[in-house]
């Protein structure tokens, strides 16, 4: 593509308005918004009336836009959009983790039928540039596993219980008030935020896509004053962590789960809205990367370096797919887990291999136990309704 962009943008909410912001001040790439499309037409905006319209149409047949830059909240329209444009020869720069990781598969070989490139670093982890750095630094079979804090507001909504002793619904408010949470929460607390970050990283670090139903998630919207209680009394925190594990040469899991953490792990002291993801790999062992996570101008600035990338003619080469032997995704992997739960119907669910530990109280009961991933699986959508948590014990 030529040097100068011209973008056609969608979505003028908090990281779309953001990086409008963050373009003006970048003095290194020639880039500029000429048109921006948004949903509703009497929503008061910082910007003149002109630069808006309402008609996605407007930037998929615009010859002058060079460069789409998706940021809308609507997964299955984003979708619509972004197949439409890549098919129409425009390259697209994309947020949007649900979209991407409902049909990441159908999308990398669209690319490679188009020629265009979709890039999208801000979809995972905000600020941190974890995709283009598995991909082009972490390109070859030493990976071992990778174990990341990757949803910002629930890592809030944990630090504000935790460390303040906020009650869940008043962390959550202010999470959204800050504009870390999604438009719709349960994406973010019951661990779907964090799942579509996950697959989108396994496709670039071990190059399997695995689609959102096939992988255990549980977040943190039953968590209770007791969990907190008996993580305190271990002098442990409870981080939603999600957690790529390659099982041997052939194999791997993969899942998003509430973790008890020991002090002295990476993740122990990232607090509040920041992500940390942890690398562990053969020979090098663990390497760190912390940052912002979410918020209009972190997010923002991972959407400008896509854009700056564009500017270069960068795509993603999928490399561990394209030159690597396909791994296997596998839920036979046991972890060892605690469940706080009130009543045997709820505990029978539960399939455990072993238990090591049995509380019976009059404020709860818990047990410790081990269990496999496809049992939890299987419970993956009765799991919130049921008057339980459960975290995983790692050792
Ligand atoms: N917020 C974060 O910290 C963060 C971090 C990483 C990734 N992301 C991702 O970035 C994307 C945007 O998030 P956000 O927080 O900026 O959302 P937001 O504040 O809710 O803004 C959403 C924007 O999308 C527009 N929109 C929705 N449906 C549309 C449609 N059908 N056609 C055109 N415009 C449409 C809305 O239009 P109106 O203005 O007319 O309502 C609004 O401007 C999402 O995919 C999100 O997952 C967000």
């Amino acid at each position: 593509m030529s040097n100068k962009i011209n973008i056609g943008l969608y979505g003028y909410g908090v990281v779309g308005e953001s990086l409008h912001h963050v373009l003006k001040h970048s003095k290194t790439v020639d880039a500029r918004v000429s048109k921006i499309c948004v949903k509703q037409k009497d929503k008061k905006r910082s910007l003149a009336e002109d630069w808006f319209t309402y008609n996605k149409e407007d930037i998929i047949n615009d010859n002058n836009i060079n460069l789409v830059v998706e940021l809308i909240d609507d997964a299955d329209e984003a979708y619509d959009i972004v197949k439409r444009c890549l098919q129409n020869k425009k390259s697209v720069v994309s947020g949007n983790k649900k979209m991407l990781a409902h049909h990441l598969d159908e999308l990398i070989a669209l690319q490679e039928r188009t020629g265009m490139a979709l890039l999208y670093e801000a979809s995972a982890c905000g600020s941190i540039p974890i995709i283009r750095n598995i991909e082009e630094y972490y390109d070859n079979d030493l990976l071992k596993s990778i174990t990341g804090i990757l949803n910002g507001s629930s890592n809030y909504i944990l630090s504000k219980m935790f460390n303040e002793g906020l009650d869940y619904d008043t962390a959550l408010k202010q999470a959204q008030d800050l504009g870390f949470a999604e438009s719709n929460p349960s994406l973010d607390v019951d661990g779907f935020d964090s799942l579509y970050k996950i697959i989108i990283i396994a496709t670039h670090a071990l190059g399997t896509y695995v689609k959102p139903d096939e992988i255990f998630n549980y977040g943190i919207s039953n968590i209770s004053d007791e969990d907190i209680q008996y993580a305190k009394e271990k002098n442990l925190k409870i981080k939603l962590i999600a957690q790529l594990i390659k099982l041997d040469e052939e194999s791997f899991t993969m899942f998003v789960i509430p973790l008890l953490v020991k002090p002295g792990k990476y993740i122990y002291n990232v607090e509040e809205e920041y992500n940390g993801v942890v690398i562990q790999g053969e020979f090098y062992d663990k390497q760190f990367m912390f940052g912002k996570g979410a918020g209009g101008f972190p997010t923002g600035s991972a959407v400008l370096s896509d854009i700056t990338a564009r500017s270069h003619n960068y795509k993603y080469e999928y490399k561990k797919q394209k030159y690597f032997k396909k791994l296997n995704y596998r839920t036979d992997h046991e972890i060892e887990i605690y469940l706080r739960y009130n009543s045997i119907e709820d505990l029978s669910y539960f399939k455990f291999e072993n238990i090591t530990e049995k509380y019976s109280g009059q404020e709860y009961n818990y047990v410790v136990g081990k269990i496999t991933l496809s049992n939890l699986l299987k419970l993956k959508f009765i799991l919130p309704k049921l008057d339980v948590f459960l975290a995983y014990i790692r050792n």
